[in-house]
């Protein structure tokens, strides 16, 4: 079928920012969840994808003017959440590079900050456009929020004073911009979209531009980048994160671009230990508006269609490998050349994980926040000997414990965010292996060079 403008697929986007700017807060807002609260030490440490049907965005932008008028084309928005955590930069470049559009938030209280200028990197180098959420307006002195209009008349409606600090600091923040290379202007002075990216302000707590900063995604999406939103029926599909699921066993949640995907469908995707072919045993989302990263209640599909976060269950992917791409085979002889693709693909992305013979061994429970916690260890020159996903058993101790003839202070496993079984507690205590554990991943650092110290001590 011939791609067209009448139909248009969902614009996938990310949102990326340095930590705490309010990422999480502002999709929160927006889906009327209370993701954040639930977020060990209110940090995000995975991708998470939220499908927005149409209808909740013009909900939400009921009082942005103009927009009502609007013929909105697009099915709906799928937002893409990232972490800020200078350790996540793996995460952060995934979810920029499946993403059509960004909303790049900034705290209007601190302006550019490090992982501001990374994600603006990550921004440029795939040529990306962005709209920029200057959040944490609620947060100027003396300011008065008014949610429930067009952040336009919310903005006009402030005391002199508030209205001061607010030129002021939305004034410094252009100029960081401009010292990135970037041309920035508030929505509302945006003298041509071709040339400056929009800046809108916002804030999570009070909902105070939220509608604006849907809407202007709508439009911008809408009226340049049609020709990249005609739906394809060529399947186009990135594995976020492989995540075990109790009654579900292991899972990979994918974002769907294009194309569909069929329940009983083979698939080829890469794993630790080459490719892996499976069928497509369950094909589910949450309900619209929930994230798929946490845990819900899931509609099932017999078949589905991009752009969407489908969480896919089948055989065999306790193994799958987050962030490369998804095939799949038609016909059987296409499982040949699908499997040569995807072992390609794979070659090169495993080749950034290189094992030292004398270190520690990791555990986690994704692939993304392995290669997080792995990076982690490599800017802070603590060497890994061993890698995996999943819980700590017996044989992970074992594994470890050879560390204690070769150099005892890497005796050690690294687990986040991961069970420990009991059986291989008691055999790490009685081999003299530590486990640290931990949910935070600089936690887990600590913890580790508090030991070292004690070492040495
Ligand atoms: P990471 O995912 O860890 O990078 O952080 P994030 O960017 O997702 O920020 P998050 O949503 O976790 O918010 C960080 C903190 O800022 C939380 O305590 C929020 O309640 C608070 N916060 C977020 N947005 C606003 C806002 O607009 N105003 C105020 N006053 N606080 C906010
Ligand atoms: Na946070
Ligand atoms: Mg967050």
């Amino acid at each position: 079928k011939k791609r067209t403008v009448d139909n248009l697929r969902s614009p996938v986007v990310c949102v990326l920012g340095h930590v705490d700017t309010g990422k999480t807060k502002i999709l929160d807002k927006l889906r009327r969840t209370h993701v954040q609260d639930g977020e060990a030490g209110g940090i995000t440490q995975q991708i998470g994808a939220t499908n927005v049907p149409i209808d909740a965005i013009k909900e939400a932008a009921k009082f942005v003017k103009g927009f009502t008028e609007l013929a909105v084309r697009v099915p709906g928005l799928l937002l893409i959440d990232t972490p800020g955590h200078e350790s996540f930069s793996n995460l952060r470049s995934r979810g920029s590079s499946v993403c059509d559009i960004a909303i790049l938030v900034v705290d209007i209280m601190h302006g550019l900050e490090p992982q501001t200028l990374e994600s603006i990197k990550l921004l440029k180098a795939k040529n990306t456009p962005f709209i920029v959420a200057l959040n944490k307006i609620d947060r100027i002195y003396d300011w008065q929020p008014n949610a429930k209009r067009d952040v336009r008349d919310d903005v006009k409606g402030q005391s002199k004073l508030a209205m001061n600090e607010y030129t002021k600091r939305t004034n410094d923040v252009i100029v960081q911009f401009a010292e990135q290379g970037l041309n920035v202007a508030l929505f509302y002075k945006n003298p041509d979209p071709n040339e400056y990216m929009s800046m809108v302000p916002t804030s999570a707590a009070t909902g105070e531009g939220m509608g604006n900063l849907m809407a202007l995604i709508v439009e911008y999406s809408q009226s340049m980048l049609t020709k990249r939103l005609m739906y394809s029926n060529e399947l186009q599909a990135t594995v976020l994160e492989v995540k075990a699921i109790p009654g579900l066993g292991t899972t990979i949640d994918v974002i769907l671009i294009n194309g569909a995907l069929r329940e009983g469908d083979t698939l080829i995707l890469a794993g630790t230990e080459g490719p892996i072919v499976t069928q497509i045993r369950s094909l589910l989302t949450p309900q619209p508006m929930k994230e798929l990263r946490v845990k819900n209640t899931y509609i099932e599909y017999k078949e589905i269609k991009g752009s969407i976060g489908v969480k896919i269950a089948a055989k065999d992917l306790e193994k799958a490998i987050a962030g490369l791409n998804v095939s799949v085979a038609c016909q059987p002889d296409e499982v040949e050349f699908c499997r040569s693709e995807v072992a390609h693909e794979l070659k090169s992305a495993l080749s950034s994980i290189r094992l030292q013979e004398r270190g520690v061994f990791v555990q986690a429970s994704t692939l993304g926040s392995l290669e997080a916690l792995l990076e982690f260890l490599r800017t802070s020159s603590i060497p890994y000997s061993g890698i995996r996903i999943g819980p700590v058993v017996k044989r992970d101790v074992m594994k470890a414990s050879v560390m204690l003839e070769h150099d005892s202070q890497y005796a050690v496993i690294l687990a986040f965010d991961v069970k420990i079984e009991r059986d291989a507690q008691e055999l790490a205590d009685h081999l003299g292996v530590k486990i640290f554990h931990a949910d935070i991943i600089y936690h887990l650092f600590d913890q580790f060079m508090a030991y070292r110290d004690e070492l040495k001590a």
